[in-house]
C-alpha cells in the first residue's frame, strides 16, 4: 500500500504521519516512511541545495531538482519496498509539485507538470493520499520562526499552492481531506477510521 500526506507547512503531516506508522505497525504491517524531497542520499543533497536560502533557483530548475530527487527516492527506496509487499508511507509527493511548482511558481503549464509528474515517480500513484486541510492564517501560526527557501516565498504564492490543493483533492479520487485545525488524535482517528473504510471490504 502506497500512502502520501500532502498540506502546506505546519499542517501537521509528520505528527499524523507518526501515529499512522504506530497504528500500521501494532497491526503487524511493515511500514516505511520517507520524506520527498529526500530518503537516499543523493534525494537529500537535493534538498539541501532546494532549501538553501542562499540560492536563487530558476522556477524550471527547482520543478525539474524535485523531480529528480522523486525519481531517485522511487528507483532506490519506494518501488523495491511496495514490491515486498511493505506499507509506504511519504510526507510529501508529486502533489507538492503540481500545488508548488505548478499553481504556485507557475514555471510550466499544468498539463507538462503532470506529465513530468508521471515521469519522477516512474508511473507509479499513490493509493491514497490525505489532505491536511490548513488556511493560510492558521498555517502562519505554526510555521517554524527559521525559515527554509520555499517557506520564503510569501502570502501570494501560499494561497495559490492551497487552491491547487484545494482543486486536486477536489477532482482526484485519491484524496481524503482532513481538517487539519482539529485535534491530533481526532484527525488521526478520522484517517484510521477511511483506512480500514477503504481496505477491510
Ligand atoms: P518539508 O519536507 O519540510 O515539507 O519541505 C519541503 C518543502 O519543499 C516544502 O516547503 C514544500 C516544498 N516542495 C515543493 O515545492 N515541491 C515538491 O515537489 C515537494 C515534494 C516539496
Amino acid at each position: 500500500m502506497f500512502i502520501t500526506f500532502e498540506g502546506i507547512d505546519g499542517s501537521g503531516k509528520s505528527t499524523q504521519i507518526e501515529k499512522l506508522r504506530n497504528r500500521l505497525e501494532e497491526k503487524g504491517a511493515h511500514v516505511d516512511v520517507y520524506r520527498d524531497p529526500g530518503g537516499p542520499v543523493v534525494s537529500e543533497q537535493i534538498r539541501q541545495i532546494l532549501l538553501n536560502p542562499d540560492f536563487e533557483i530558476d522556477p524550471v530548475t527547482e520543478l525539474l531538482l524535485f523531480s529528480a530527487a522523486r525519481s531517485q527516492l522511487m528507483a532506490e527506496n519506494v518501488l523495491p519496498g511496495l514490491k515486498e509487499d511493505k506499507v509506504v508511507i511519504l510526507d510529501r509527493f508529486f502533489d507538492s509539485t503540481t500545488a508548488y511548482q505548478g499553481y504556485g511558481r507557475e514555471s510550466i503549464s499544468l498539463q507538462e507538470i503532470h506529465k513530468l509528474n508521471a515521469i519522477a515517480s516512474h508511473k507509479r500513484q499513490p493509493d491514497l493520499t490525505i489532505y491536511m486541510k490548513l488556511s493560510l492564517t492558521d498555517a502562519k501560526k505554526r510555521m517554524a520562526k527559521t525559515k527554509d527557501r520555499m517557506e520564503l516565498a510569501g502570502d501570494v504564492f501560499f494561497e495559490k499552492v492551497i487552491k491547487g490543493y484545494n482543486e486536486l483533492a477536489a477532482r482526484e479520487d485519491r484524496f481524503f481531506t482532513v481538517d487539519a485545525t482539529e485535534s491530533v488524535s481526532k484527525v488521526h482517528d478520522q484517517i484510521w477510521q477511511h483506512i480500514n473504510r477503504k481496505y477491510s471490504s
